[in-house]
Formats: structure tokens, C-alpha cells, sequence
């Protein structure tokens, strides 16, 4: 049997393809390149020492899904495909729904009529939206996302619940993951964000090896410790751990369940700041900026519920989670284009 990975040429399906070609798994990636680099499979491969399936290809294309689930004898969905941008998504709403609302929506039609019925879906915390307190746990209703990214996550996650109910035979995860960063021990693959990083730690990283001259801190005045903004960073091999033991728990668990992949612990703007001068060895010059519109205070996990039901947590600790994406950075200076 193969599992298809879709998105598996982007940060985190790349990593997650990697892990499953070392258990032994067929693995067939659909990506159609918009934000994610075939040199990552090539490199993936070469890890491993083993070839996946590489289609290139968008997962809203019906036709070419049909054709993949009649070639391959695919058991297990992983729905990486995505747009991720937060603030691309205020200015492309529509192009953020047809893509992950009818992503989403397309897949689903032809894994029916192929009779393939396990998916995992990357969610995200942004469907908590604002809650009262941290952390965040899974009994929570969910909230109001500031985005349409983030609503477009919430209305997937509506959506696969309906289906879930309306055919039994559905086993789905959607699994709410935190802040994902690092990259694989070898530094061979890694985030390699377009233009400029929206995202904290790519944005240090690219600061710490001179592509960019100094960080923005958004805000200083939030109600922190040290008043800047408070994240539960999760290593990406964590995270792709988390994804293999829910692999496993869905294969005898219909219905939809729900996971938070977080370390349940928190750690804020300045901290990350000073882990990453640890690891580098080096200052991060940044500036206090005015605060990022939607950005929420303090955001971490209850992760008891996955450790529980699935057996898994996270395992590696902050310096891992830096050091990993410092050395990817100074292997891959320009990312994978280079
Ligand atoms: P990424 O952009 O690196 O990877 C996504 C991949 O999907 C890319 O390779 C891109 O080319 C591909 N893709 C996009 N639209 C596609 C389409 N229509 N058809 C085929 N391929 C398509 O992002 P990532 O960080 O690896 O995120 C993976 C998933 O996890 C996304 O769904 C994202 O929303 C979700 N997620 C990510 C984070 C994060 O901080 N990285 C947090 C929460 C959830
Ligand atoms: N930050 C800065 N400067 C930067 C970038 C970020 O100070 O240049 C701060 C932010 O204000 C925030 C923290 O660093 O306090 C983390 O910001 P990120 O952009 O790295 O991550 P977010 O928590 O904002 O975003 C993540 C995911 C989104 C998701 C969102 C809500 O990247 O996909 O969580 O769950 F929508």
C-alpha cells in the first residue's frame, strides 16, 4: 500500500515524507510546486536512500486525482497543500478558500469515489481563535480566526466533521499544530520561506546569517513576562512524529479526531531571540516594532490529550529546535534554490 502525501514538497511534508520512506512506507507525493522545491524530494530520497512518487500536480485538479488514486494503491491521505501566508490571506481571500476550501473539497470527492477513507489534515491552532486562558485543549469550542487563513482551516475542519458523521466509514485526524520550526538534524531540508519570512524564526534565522539586517519585535507591551509574544514552539520531527502515531491510532478509530501537536509550553519573542544567539554564536540586532495586527498575546498547548491517546510528545527542547534550523540556514544560505 502507499500513502500519499500531498504538499510533500513544502516545510513540513518534506520532513514528514522523510520519516515514512525510513518505516519502510510507498509514498506518493502530489505538490504542485507553488510554494514547496523538487530539490527537497531529491534530497529527502537521498536521506532516506530511497525513491518516492513525485507528481507534480494541484490537488484541485479532479481529473489528475483519479488518475493517482486508480495508479497507486494509496490506503492513507496526508493533506500538507496548502497557502499559509496569514497576511497574503487578508489580501487573496478567494484565492486562500479556492485553494484550501476547494483543496480540501476536491480531495475528499476523490478519495470517496476511490474508497479510500483515512486523512489526516494539518490544521492549526488559529481555529481557537482568542480563548479566555491558555492552554489551549482540544474540549475548547473553537473561535473566531483574524484571517481567512485561518478561517479557511476552521471551515475544512467543519467540513470533515460532516463528512465523518454522514459516512461512518471516514476515519479522520485533523490535527492542530502550534508553531512548527527547525528542520532535520542532517541540515539537508528545511524552511525555505519566498521573499520575506513572515514567520519569526525563519525571519531570525535569515537575520542571523545576513540576509536580512535586523529583526522586527511586534510589541513589547503584551501581557508577558517581558511583554512580547508568547508561542509553543514544536520541532518539525516532533511534529512528523505526532503525524505517525496518528497514522496509527485512525487505522482503528472511526470518526473524526481531534489532536493538539504542541510541547505545552511557552516561550516568547526574546526568548527565541537569545536561544537562537546561543546556537549561532552570534547578536540578533532587532527593534522594537509597533504590534501585528490579529497577532494573539500568549498561545500554547494542552498536549496531554495526544500523550494520552496516541502515546506521543514532544521530545525535543528548545536548543535542538534552534540549532537544527541554524545549521540548515548555514548549509542552505539561499534556501533550495541556491
Ligand atoms: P509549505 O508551504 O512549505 O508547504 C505546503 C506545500 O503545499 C507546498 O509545497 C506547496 O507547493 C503545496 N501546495 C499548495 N497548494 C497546493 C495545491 N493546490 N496543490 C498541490 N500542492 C499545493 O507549508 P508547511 O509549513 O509545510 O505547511 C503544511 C500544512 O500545514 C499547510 O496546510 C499549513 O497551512 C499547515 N500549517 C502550517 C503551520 C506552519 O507554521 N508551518 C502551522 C499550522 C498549520
Ligand atoms: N514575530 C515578531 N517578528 C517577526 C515575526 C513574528 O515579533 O518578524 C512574533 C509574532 O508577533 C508572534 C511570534 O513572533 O508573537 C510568532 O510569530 P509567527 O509569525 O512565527 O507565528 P504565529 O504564531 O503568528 O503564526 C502561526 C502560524 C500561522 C497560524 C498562527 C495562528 O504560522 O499559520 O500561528 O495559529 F495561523
Amino acid at each position: 500500500m502507499s500513502i500519499l502525501v500531498t504538499g510533500g514538497a513544502g516545510y513540513i511534508g518534506s520532513h514528514m515524507v522523510l520519516a515514512l520512506l525510513e518505516q519502510r512506507q510507498e509514498v506518493v507525493v502530489l505538490d504542485n510546486l507553488s510554494n514547496g522545491s523538487a530539490v527537497s524530494i531529491a534530497r529527502v530520497e537521498n536521506l532516506a536512500g530511497r525513491d518516492v512518487v513525485f507528481i507534480e500536480g494541484d490537488v484541485r485538479d479532479r481529473t489528475l486525482l483519479d488518475r493517482v488514486f486508480r495508479e497507486y494503491p494509496i490506503s492513507d491521505v496526508l493533506h500538507f497543500a496548502g497557502l499559509k501566508a496569514v497576511g497574503e490571506s487578508i489580501e487573496q481571500p478567494i484565492r486562500y478558500y479556492d485553494n484550501n476550501v476547494g483543496g480540501a473539497v476536491t480531495l475528499c470527492l476523490a478519495m470517496e469515489s476511490a474508497g479510500v477513507r483515512r486523512l489526516i489534515f494539518s490544521s492549526s491552532a488559529t481555529v481557537y481563535g482568542e480563548q479566555d486562558s491558555v492552554p489551549y485543549h482540544e474540549g475548547l469550542p473553537t473561535g473566531v480566526p483574524t484571517n481567512p487563513y485561518g478561517r479557511s482551516k476552521l471551515m475544512v475542519e467543519e467540513m470533515l466533521r460532516d463528512l465523518a458523521t454522514a459516512d461512518t466509514r471516514w476515519s479522520i485526524a485533523l490535527l492542530r499544530y502550534f508553531n512548527p520550526v527547525g528542520a532535520h538534524a542532517s541540515g539537508c531540508i528545511g524552511e525555505d520561506p519566498r521573499g520575506v519570512p513572515n514567520n519569526l524564526v525563519p525571519f531570525i534565522s535569515q537575520v542571523a546569517v545576513g540576509r536580512l539586517e535586523a529583526l522586527s519585535v511586534f510589541g513589547n507591551d503584551y501581557p508577558t513576562a517581558d511583554g512580547t509574544g508568547v508561542r509553543d514552539y514544536i520541532h518539525v520531527m516532533d511534529l512528523v512524529e505526532g503525524h505517525l502515531a496518528a497514522m496509527q491510532a485512525i487505522a482503528n478509530r472511526p470518526g473524526v479526531s481531534v489532536w493538539n501537536l504542541g510541547t505545552g509550553r511557552g516561550y516568547s519573542v526574546l526568548d527565541m531571540i537569545q536561544a537562537f544567539e546561543r546556537a549561532a554564536g552570534c547578536s540578533i540586532p532587532f527593534r522594537v516594532a509597533p504590534r501585528r495586527a490579529g497577532d494573539l498575546a500568549q498561545v500554547w498547548a494542552d498536549a496531554s490529550k495526544a500523550q494520552r491517546e496516541l502515546g506521543w510528545r514532544a521530545r525535543r527542547d528548545l536548543d535542538a529546535m534552534v540549532a537544527d534550523a541554524w545549521r540548515w540556514q548555514v548549509n542552505n544560505p539561499g534556501g533550495y534554490a541556491a
